[in-house]
């Protein structure tokens, strides 16, 4: 039924278990799931005009550190028996590349926790998950 899971992960508690669910669906469904993180790139800009090193400095730190995220998420995809697992590093607004990359890669799935980073308890849906489901036609899974 689901054949290619994308998983929005920024670090948090909850895409780690929004992360976890996917597996498990990618192991009942022996789906391909793709993980993404997306670098903010809205700060980053803020830097580049200040000082171009230090935007240098800051961006190198921002990839290594989404690499780590990425290689963790899919060693734990994989020791849970999921083969087929692909990571992507995109550069912009979050939804919007969470939206894009769903597309692009055709998924049938986006898999997505119900706050974030930020993680405001009174609100119940964090903002980028909030305009990926206004703006996607896909369907989401929005994990608590
Ligand atoms: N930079 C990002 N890259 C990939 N996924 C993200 C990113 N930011 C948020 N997400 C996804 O959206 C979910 C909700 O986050 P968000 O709406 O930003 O809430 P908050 O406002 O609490 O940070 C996260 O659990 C994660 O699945
Ligand atoms: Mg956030």
């Amino acid at each position: 039924m689901y054949k290619k899971i994308l998983v929005a992960l920024d670090g948090s508690e909850y895409s780690e278990r929004a992360l976890d669910k996917a597996i498990n669906l990618a192991k009942a469904f022996n789906s391909q799931i793709i993980l993404l993180n997306v670098i903010k790139t809205e700060e980053l800009e803020l830097v580049k005009q200040y000082s171009e090193s230090s935007y240098a400095l800051v961006k190198s730190h921002l990839e290594q550190t989404a690499e780590k995220l990425l290689v963790e998420a899919e060693k734990k995809a994989k020791k849970k028996g999921v083969e087929d697992v692909v990571k992507k590093v995109a550069f912009g607004d979050p939804a919007e590349k969470i939206v894009d990359e769903a597309n692009n890669e055709n998924v049938d799935l986006i898999a997505i926790g119900t706050r974030g980073l930020t993680g405001v308890k009174r609100v119940v849906l964090g903002s980028t998950t909030q305009k990926v489901m206004r703006w996607s036609d896909k369907d989401v899974l929005v994990v608590h």
